[in-house]
């Protein structure tokens, strides 16, 4: 292969999100730091749907964070679409773990603020919004409030408002995790349709295995102590998105033993990748 074609295809295969070597150490008293995250690294291509899965207090959010610019590695760097991540960007949207939806502003003005805060007219943006108030069925609820919503409603409003703007990457840390199980099933099949019909990238968050799995397409598995990635798992394949599926089951059961069974989970890790190459 010339080397200008070998330059073409390293370009195409360049991940839109890595993190080379990443870690995050927190200053909590002047004597001892802590290290929440160490030797991350991880690469985002476009179009992939990544999964995160970690115990509580194991990085998880740390880590999304960081790999939105909301906070600076402590060492080794984030790259975006090859570039280091300087801060923050439109680009990468975020959607986090705690309701974070303007009170005063109703589910439209909602949607439509990342457009307002950087001066744009109602007339360049009502249609897109109007477009993404329909992706998530809210058009009846444009109207009202934050206050008047159901807990589902306030995170498709949220999820709405991050792919307003159609950012490249969609992070989302725990977006279902207060809801009930009925609610949760609809919006992870929800999120998997916008997913399928917008050809998003994205990276999400959770603690519950069976979401990770059905969700993801490369799933990967933060913990220890400091944390770190002790696994990563290909679930590509159709039978992880079959909650009854065996190889589904198999791994589930797998995985939930993993998170259960700290700080074993570097020996789990190991039997992890014999389950995936079954
Ligand atoms: N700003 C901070 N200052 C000090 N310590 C922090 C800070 N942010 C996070 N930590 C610590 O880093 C560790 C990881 O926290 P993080 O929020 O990333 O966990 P998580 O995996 O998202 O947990 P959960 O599932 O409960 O949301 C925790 O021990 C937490 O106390
Ligand atoms: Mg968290």
């Amino acid at each position: 292969m010339s080397s200008h074609l070998s330059a073409l295809n390293e370009f195409h295969q360049q991940p839109i999100l890595a993190c080379q070597n990443v870690a995050k150490t927190f200053q909590v008293t002047r004597k001892s730091p802590f290290i929440a995250l160490q030797k991350i690294d991880l690469k985002v291509a476009k179009g992939d749907f990544v999964t995160i899965l970690g115990r509580s207090g194991g990085g998880k959010s740390t880590l999304l964070k960081l790999l939105g610019g909301f906070i600076p590695p402590t060492s080794g760097q984030i790259l975006f679409h090859g570039v280091p991540l300087q801060g923050i960007t439109p680009k990468i949207g975020m959607v986090f773990q705690e309701n974070t939806l303007y009170p005063w502003l109703t589910v439209e003005q909602n949607i439509g603020f990342g457009f307002k805060v950087r001066g744009k007219q109602k007339r360049h943006y009502g249609l897109r919004v109007q477009e993404v108030m329909e992706h998530v069925g809210l058009t009846q609820s444009g109207n009202l409030y934050p206050h008047q919503l159901s807990g589902g409603m306030k995170q498709r409003v949220s999820i709405a408002r991050s792919l307003a703007i159609q950012p490249d990457v969609l992070l989302l840390d725990e977006p279902f995790s207060a809801l009930d199980i009925q609610l949760r099933r609809r919006l992870q099949k929800f999120l998997l349709n916008i997913w399928q019909e917008t050809e998003a990238t994205m990276v999400l968050v959770t603690h519950d295995v069976e979401e990770a799995i059905l969700l993801g397409q490369k799933l990967i598995v933060v913990g220890g102590q400091p944390g770190h990635i002790i696994a990563e798992v290909d679930i590509s394949a159709s039978a992880f998105r079959d909650r009854y599926d065996r190889q589904f089951l198999e791994l589930q059961q797998h995985l939930e033993g993993v998170i259960g069974e700290e700080p074993d989970m570097m020996e789990k890790s190991r039997d992890l990748a014999a389950v995936q190459s079954k």
